[in-house]
């Protein structure tokens, strides 16, 4: 399993912590954003412009790292049990069945990076 945090830290070469204000677009929406200059939106599209990121599981933290990530810009598959709670709300959130929303089997299997974030009760199933 490795973290997007991971990945692009190692893939780093450079580090500097500045900060700036931005305005850019989300899902057709302009926001207002504090940004680090030196990872700026379109330097984390380039680190992963050749991944998919697998999310298995939709709960508080799966929802939240994998609309970041959407917002980012890096390809992403969630992967779920089809008619569960969270496979519903997936759905609200724009996921695609089929595409961007499949089996939690699937997603492990298309992804290049995996995080498993299933509650702890489903991942020792
Ligand atoms: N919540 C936090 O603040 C927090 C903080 C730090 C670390 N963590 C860690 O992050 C991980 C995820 O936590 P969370 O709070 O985001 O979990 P959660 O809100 O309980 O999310 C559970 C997710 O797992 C799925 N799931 C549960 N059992 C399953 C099963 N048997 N088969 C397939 N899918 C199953 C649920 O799908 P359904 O809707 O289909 O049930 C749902 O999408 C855990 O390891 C937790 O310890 C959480």
């Amino acid at each position: 399993m490795t973290s997007i945090l991971a990945r692009a830290l190692r893939r780093q070469t450079t580090s500097v912590a500045t900060r700036s204000i931005q305005t850019l677009s989300f899902g057709g929406t302009d926001e207002t954003i504090i940004e680090r200059s030196d990872y700026p939106k379109s330097k984390i599209e380039e680190l992963f412009k050749d991944d998919t990121v697998s999310m298995l599981g939709y709960g508080t933290q799966g929802r939240g790292q994998a609309l970041n990530a959407r917002d980012s810009g890096i390809e992403m598959c969630i992967g779920l049990r089809e008619g569960g709670a969270s496979w519903k709300l997936a759905i609200e959130d724009g996921w695609v069945p089929g595409e961007s929303l499949v089996s939690v089997e699937e997603a492990a299997a298309r992804g290049t990076v995996v995080m498993y974030l299933l509650s702890d009760a489903g991942q020792v199933r």
